[in-house]
């Protein structure tokens, strides 16, 4: 076996079946154009995880209308196989009907395939949505202040936009103990491009079609958040900062004072979301 061979065989590990032709499995190919949303949240989520979504449609991803502007959630969604997966079928299409939210492609929904479905989300952006202004990419297990959302939205450029906790030093990690090791043979700088983390990150919806086209002359990469920088540096788009740093960051403990202020951040795991949903929209001032 010659030398390029073998690094080829080490590389496959990290081999992103994209560009593909993936075909969806459930769709809602109408409702942007139907009911012409300002902003859409997209949600990847495992086809299993129905309790997520549940949690998320009754907080808020629950709410269509936030300061007089229209808009919509859906949940991005894999294939899962092996025992139960035709029982999980049935209930996901008996919740598509319930809630018309869910966008499934048929790629396995695994972690290495994050890549896959973030495009798959900015295809199905540009093919059913682009008459949307903006769509915020979300994690199921994150809190999200819609108000502050829109009201930084109301004041963000149109076009060639994305902002969120932005990245602009990240180190390529070589320790090969870490989740997001990268060996050098598959990338070889020591620093990534500026990106935007992908706990969620906001874009403006022509965007979409610039990030597909420039996927088709740069390499897929697992680390999805970190191949949609590639992107962008490819198609010559800078990122913004967030208006501010507190809208983005990471870690605040609860406080209704503290959430009043940021705009989406990771709830701890431990946390009851419903509870805190509650907690949060009771009245009186928060601070
Ligand atoms: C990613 O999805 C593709 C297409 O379904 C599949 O062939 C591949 O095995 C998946 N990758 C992993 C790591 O499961």
């Amino acid at each position: 076996m010659t030398s390029t061979q073998e690094a080829d065989l080490s590389l496959r590990p990290y081999l992103v079946e994209y560009p593909y032709k993936y075909n969806f499995l459930m769709n809602e190919p109408q409702r942007c154009e139907q009911e012409k949303p300002f902003l859409v949240l997209m949600v990847p989520v495992a086809p299993h995880n129905r309790k997520h979504r549940d949690v998320i449609r009754s907080t808020w991803g629950g709410q269509s209308s936030v300061l007089g502007k229209e808009l919509r959630l859906f949940f991005l969604l894999g294939l899962q196989t092996g025992d139960g997966a035709e029982l999980l079928r049935e209930q996901l299409l008996q919740e598509s009907k319930e809630h018309r939210d869910l966008i499934q492609s048929d790629f396995l929904d695994c972690y290495k395939n994050l890549t896959i479905k973030t495009m798959v989300m900015l295809e199905w952006l540009d093919s059913y949505c682009s008459s949307a202004s903006y769509a915020m990419k979300i994690d199921s297990d994150m809190f999200l202040n819609v108000p502050n959302l829109i009201k930084m939205l109301l004041e963000a450029p149109e076009t060639n936009y994305m902002t969120g906790l932005v990245a602009r030093t990240s180190l390529v990690l070589r320790n090969q103990d870490s989740m997001w090791y990268i060996p050098e043979e598959l990338y070889a700088e020591s620093q990534y491009p500026p990106y935007a983390l992908g706990l969620g990150y906001v874009l403006s919806l022509d965007l979409p079609k610039k990030l597909v086209e420039a996927s088709r002359h740069v390499r897929a990469f697992y680390i999805e958040d970190v191949y949609l920088g590639f992107c962008m540096k490819h198609a010559g788009i800078p990122l913004y900062d967030p208006p501010s740093w507190d809208f983005f960051h990471s870690f605040p403990p609860y406080s209704r004072c503290a959430f009043s202020k940021i705009v989406a951040t990771i709830i701890n795991e431990n946390m009851d979301r419903i509870w805190l949903w509650k907690d949060f929209n009771r009245p009186g001032p928060y601070c």
